[in-house]
């Protein structure tokens, strides 16, 4: 098994606000040994965790992440939002993010956002050396993403990083995809996901996580049905398998 039965989503993103550093630390405070956090760049190729293409639902600031800088930065809270408590709590950088998991010796599943107006050779070329000079954790870091072009141009940059390709619906050509990318895990969306195909993507050898559950009685089902993961909103509410 790759990563922790439970998983954080956004770090532990029920009690504190998705993809900062409080989010992270709340996560390792509750036992938490894997988050999963989202990636996306600004306009000069800063990378931060942020989940949308826009500043507006998580922050106090407006507008597209490509039409930012890193200098923005210092003017983005990015807890408020969630509550008075998070108060300019700060839009981390991934080599931020990087730096206090290793710290914390916490697992990674980083997903990769596909943006508009950014480019895959940009993503990468910014991601691959930040990971390779700041990740000090004894666990590794899983790198996930619905774009499977995204990650095909990522395997070929980096022939040893560990993937895992994203779905909504798992298509019919799964298990193509998984062993053109050399992929080592599958997600998909816990709902959608079907005895029968969970049977099947486990039997081959892949590691299989799903998200975002929240609810116990849930989570012992699909743990029954082999899936290894759960990436929850709630990961602390939920018992280890
Ligand atoms: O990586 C799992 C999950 O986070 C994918 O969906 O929209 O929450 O990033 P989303
Ligand atoms: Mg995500």
């Amino acid at each position: 098994m790759l990563a922790s039965a439970v998983i954080g989503h956004r770090g532990l993103a029920s009690l504190a606000p998705e993809n900062t550093l409080a989010s992270i630390r709340m996560a390792h405070r509750y036992g938490i040994r894997w988050v999963e956090l989202d990636a996306s760049l600004l306009g000069d190729g800063c990378v931060v965790l942020c989940h949308d293409d826009s500043w507006d639902r998580c922050s106090n600031h407006s507008g597209l992440l490509c039409h930012s800088t890193a200098a923005d930065l210092q003017f983005i809270d990015a807890g408020s939002w969630f509550s008075e408590q998070f108060r300019h709590e700060p839009i981390p950088t991934l080599s931020q993010a990087l730096t206090l998991l290793s710290e914390l010796d916490m697992g990674l599943n980083l997903e990769l956002k596909a943006q508009t107006g950014i480019e895959y050779c940009l993503v990468i070329k910014q991601i691959l050396p930040i990971i390779k000079t700041y990740w000090r954790s004894g666990f590794p870091i899983l790198i996930s993403s619905f774009d499977h072009e995204l990650l095909h141009q990522y395997r070929q940059a980096d022939s040893h990083q560990l993937l895992g390709t994203l779905y909504e619906t798992i298509d019919n050509d799964w298990l193509n995809t998984q062993k053109q990318l050399r992929a080592a895990s599958l997600h998909c969306d816990w709902n959608l996901l079907n005895p029968t195909q969970a049977n099947d993507i486990v039997a081959v050898g892949y590691d299989l996580l799903v998200y975002t559950c929240n609810q116990q009685s849930d989570a012992k089902t699909l743990w029954n049905m082999g899936v290894h993961s759960i990436i929850s909103d709630t990961p602390h509410l939920l018992a280890q398998r």
